[in-house]
């Protein structure tokens, strides 16, 4: 197996109200392709700045971070915006979609980014896998929780990442919407061959990847593969 993600010696400083403080201390860890990993620890252990870091939506304070054999460093926000359109898809827990835009607008946004021509098939099959089909033209507003998360879903996926972060994908959602959401998840990830970072409060649900990494105070104290 090779390796798609390596972190080392990640730090993140963030000065606020003229204090500096330090949110992730010396993160190493790698990642290897096609593989499943979840990241769980309390609020303020620092999983999401770890994940924006990782995905390049952020810039690290210090150490590096290698993506597909691309390193982050220093690269300018433009640079990281094209390595993130080329290699990730990102969940969020809020799904953040755009609200002007409807539910296929929302998929073909990174095709688009891409330069792609023709890619309204290729979306509208991604709506289909997710169950959406029919709610195509649907704004945001115009969908419940769990529909707008498999929209996020399908985007995240429309331009064939690499590897897929996922940040407490199931945390505004119902236990049933949420079972129906990760099993989207793992099957989407398996038939793409995507390896899955995913933050979690669910001990059970990160139970079912094949790695725990457990943070706290900003660094990792565990990393431990799950005998299932
Ligand atoms: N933009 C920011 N400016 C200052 N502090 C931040 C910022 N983003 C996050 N933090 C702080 O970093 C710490 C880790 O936050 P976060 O990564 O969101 O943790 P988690 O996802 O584990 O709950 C928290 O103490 C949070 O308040
Ligand atoms: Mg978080």
């Amino acid at each position: 197996m090779s390796t798609i993600l390596s972190v080392y010696n990640l730090g993140k400083n963030y000065v606020s109200a003229g204090r500096n403080l330090t949110v992730l201390h010396d993160v190493t860890f790698s990642v290897e392709e096609r593989s499943m990993v979840s990241i769980v620890g309390p609020s303020g252990s620092g999983k999401t700045t770890l994940l924006g870091l990782c995905a390049g939506l952020d810039r690290a304070s210090k150490g590096s971070i290698e993506l597909n054999g691309v390193s982050l460093n220093g690269l300018n926000e433009d640079a990281r915006a094209r390595i993130r359109n080329q290699y990730t898809g990102f969940i969020f827990q809020n799904f953040q979609l755009l609200p002007t835009l409807t539910a296929l607008e929302n998929v073909l946004v990174p095709l688009e980014l891409r330069g792609l021509k023709n890619v309204r098939p290729k979306a509208l099959d991604l709506l289909d896998k997710v169950g959406l089909a029919d709610r195509s033209h649907h704004y945001p507003v115009q969908l419940s929780g769990g529909e707008q998360q498999r929209v996020a879903i399908a985007r995240a996926f429309s331009n064939d990442p690499r590897i897929l972060f996922a940040d407490e994908p199931t945390g505004n959602l119902d236990t049933t919407t949420s079972e129906r959401i990760i099993r989207l998840i793992f099957d989407l990830n398996r038939e793409m061959g995507t390896t899955l970072i995913m933050v979690t409060h669910d001990m059970e649900l990160a139970a079912r990847t094949g790695r725990v990494i457990r943070m706290r105070g900003g660094s990792i104290y565990s990393d431990e593969p799950m005998v299932s």
